[in-house]
């Protein structure tokens, strides 16, 4: 939508005028603008990645029963009814056994399993059919005047442009300019950095249903789980400098082999390895999440390690609060969410992110780690799957937090 420039009374696309600026179109930043859209709100939505990187990128994809039902409300749940599979129960395997646990509560609620691509693609794909604004490789700069009339300025195509809006929404991830532009942001961030990395395999091999879930083992953690039924989503804990290139097809079958061993005869399907990556494993809360009329969500507040495979479900608890913060306080002029909005998201952040800490500090080796620590993490994972409170906890965090909102 173009703007009328008052001063020049020219209507110039480099200034261009919306209700709600979305930094990122990751799963936080278009989920947000569609729960706008269903609220009669514009957006309009600044992604400094081509349209056909963020639609490649792989990530986990275990959806909490909130997640789904959110989907489906804002009406992106077709493909996700017809393609996710239910997930209801977890493998843990340790000292040699696997022990599963079921994930499905009382009344039934369980987790699902659905790639994260998928998602976004899905919520592009609904944005664009009804003729949306996404601006890809739009990369934004800074913002101006965010406790007045807020402006975004972005670059796309080489041609320095501005956003005007009444609010700004950074969906931007840990690596964005949103948090930064939130005083204080700094002092109230907290970090920690694990000293290890995962090296996560995507590949062609069908999942072999008797080889999934976490594995402890003293050679480092192992994580097998399907992304459909042909292709398996694999991880292996490595050192912090371990080189995606540092291990060939057959040593990464050998090495899954042997961290999954359980006394059975059960061994990994093979097949070409497609995908690499590795990622140093961090936990992060921000506990600033507004200022004036900014606020972030998802990645841009807190990172999560992925062993709880929380990421996306903490930024769909993040995106519903400010979906009704900025409803709220366009439509009605109150500010009661807006001022409560970093309080009301950390009620559920916090004990997120702590489960996903640990979740990684029992699964994982650590460096120089004694063997009294790995008889306690024995002594944890047994708790999780013999002792009933044990395994209610583990269902209620797998299974994720109650919404704030
Ligand atoms: N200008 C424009 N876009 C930006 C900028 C910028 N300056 N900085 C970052 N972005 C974009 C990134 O390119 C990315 O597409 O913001 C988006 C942030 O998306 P995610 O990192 O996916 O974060 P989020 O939407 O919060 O998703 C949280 O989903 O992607 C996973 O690992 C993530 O599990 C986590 C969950």
């Amino acid at each position: 939508m173009a703007w009328r420039d008052t001063e020049t009374d020219k209507v110039t696309s480099t200034n261009i005028r919306t209700r709600v600026g979305i930094v990122g179109a990751g799963p936080a930043g278009l989920l947000l603008a569609r729960m706008l859209q269903l609220e009669g709100i514009d957006s309009v939505i600044l992604e400094r990645r081509s349209r056909a990187y963020v639609l490649s990128r792989v990530r986990a994809g275990v959806l909490e029963k909130g997640t789904v039902d959110t989907l489906i409300a804002v009406g992106a749940g077709e493909r996700l009814l017809r393609e996710g599979m239910p997930n209801k129960d977890v493998q843990l395997r340790w000292d040699g056994v696997c022990h599963r646990v079921s994930t499905v509560d009382e009344n039934g609620r369980h987790l699902t399993t659905y790639g994260q691509a998928k998602i976004v693609e899905d919520l592009i794909r609904l944005r664009e059919g009804d003729g949306l604004p996404i601006h890809f490789e739009a990369q934004v700069d800074r913002f101006e005047d965010i406790t007045g009339n807020p402006v975004i300025h972005f670059s796309e195509g080489g041609v320095a442009k501005a956003l005007h809006c009444d609010f700004i929404a950074g969906c931007d991830g840990f690596r964005g300019v949103s948090r930064a532009h939130i005083p204080g942001a700094d002092a109230a961030s907290f970090l920690r950095e694990y000293p290890f990395s995962w090296f996560g395999i995507l590949a062609e091999a069908a999942p072999n249903p008797a080889l999934r879930g976490f594995a402890h083992s003293r050679r480092g953690m192992a994580i097998a789980s399907a992304r459909s039924d042909k292709i398996s989503r694999l991880y292996l804990q490595v050192a912090p400098d371990f080189k995606v290139d540092q291990m060939d097809d057959e040593a990464i079958w050998d090495e899954l082999d042997r961290r999954f061993v359980d006394g059975t005869s059960n061994r990994f399907n093979r097949g070409p390895i497609i995908e690499k990556s590795v990622a140093r494993l961090r936990g992060f809360i921000c506990t600033e999440m507004q200022y004036g009329k900014l606020c972030i969500a998802g990645d841009a507040a807190h990172i999560v390690p992925p062993s709880g495979a929380k990421g996306l479900n903490s930024a769909v608890g993040d995106v519903r609060v400010m979906a009704a913060t900025i409803t709220r306080y366009l439509k009605e002029g109150d500010s009661t969410l807006l001022e409560n909005y970093s309080a009301t998201c950390l009620r559920r952040i916090v004990p997120t992110v702590h489960w996903s800490c640990e979740m990684s500090d029992t699964l994982h080796m650590f460096p120089g780690q004694s063997e009294f620590d790995t008889r306690m993490q024995y002594a944890k994972l047994d708790s999780w799957v013999s002792s009933p409170g044990g395994q209610q906890r583990f269902r209620e965090a797998m299974l994720g937090q109650p919404y704030p909102i």
